[in-house]
């Protein structure tokens, strides 16, 4: 069980899977919205990136809600962060995960105020309404901007751990997590 779990040297198995796992599902993502942001509406690369957005997203959803309750379950053995940089980086973290939990939290509340109704992998979860409830439907108008706010913030964690923890301290931030 021991390495399953994070010790303050490193962080175990699960965490490592859900951070790497996650990461990787939120290229896709972003590959998805950037299609749908970049190229024409008959474009067939783009319908293909498009089509698994709101599956994938809500995949995405259901993941950090697990993540979240690893992390807590784990938080007295985490790696430190100690000093005026490593206050910024558990700052920096709790910030990408108020935002992987509230941008696709924004877009399912629109859907369920929604007239389309709303299906995950064939369950529906919000049936299609007559009338829209417009104050819901409304939660989703900020749904892409913070989508890029979240992508620009993960391009900086990115950019902390290779060049500022890799390459310029050369301390061990990045084998914690990879490994
Ligand atoms: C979608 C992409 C990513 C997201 C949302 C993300 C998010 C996070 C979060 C929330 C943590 C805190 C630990 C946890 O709860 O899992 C973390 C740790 C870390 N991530 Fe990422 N990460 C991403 C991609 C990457 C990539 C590509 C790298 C490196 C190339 C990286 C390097 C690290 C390192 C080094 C830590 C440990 C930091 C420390 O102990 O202070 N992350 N990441
Ligand atoms: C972590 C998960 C998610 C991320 C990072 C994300 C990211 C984004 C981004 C960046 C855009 C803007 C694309 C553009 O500029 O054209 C966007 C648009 C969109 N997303 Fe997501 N998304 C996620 C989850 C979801 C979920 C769960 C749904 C549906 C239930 C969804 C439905 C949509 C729709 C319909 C649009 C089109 C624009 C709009 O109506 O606002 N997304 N998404």
């Amino acid at each position: 069980m021991a390495h399953l779990s994070d010790s303050p040297d490193r962080y175990g198995l699960v965490s490592r899977v859900f951070h790497w796992g996650m990461a990787t599902l939120l290229a896709a993502q972003f590959l998805s919205a950037a299609a749908r942001w970049g190229l024409d509406r008959e474009n067939a690369v783009r319908e293909t990136l498009w089509s698994y957005h709101t599956t994938l997203g809500t995949t995405l959803f259901l993941l950090v809600l697990l993540r979240g309750v690893w992390g807590l379950a784990n938080i007295s053995r985490r790696p430190p962060h100690s000093g005026r940089m490593g206050q910024a980086a558990k700052l920096g973290h709790i910030a990408l995960y108020l935002l992987m939990v509230i941008v696709p939290t924004l877009k399912l509340l629109s859907a369920a105020g929604g007239t389309r109704g709303f299906s995950y992998l064939g369950i529906q979860i919000f049936p299609a309404r007559e009338v829209e409830i417009a104050w819901l439907s409304s939660f989703g108008e900020w749904h892409g901007e913070l989508g890029w706010i979240l992508a620009l913030m993960i391009i900086g964690h990115i950019a902390m751990a290779t060049v500022w923890h890799h390459l310029i301290r050369r301390d061990d931030t990045l084998r914690r997590i990879a490994g």
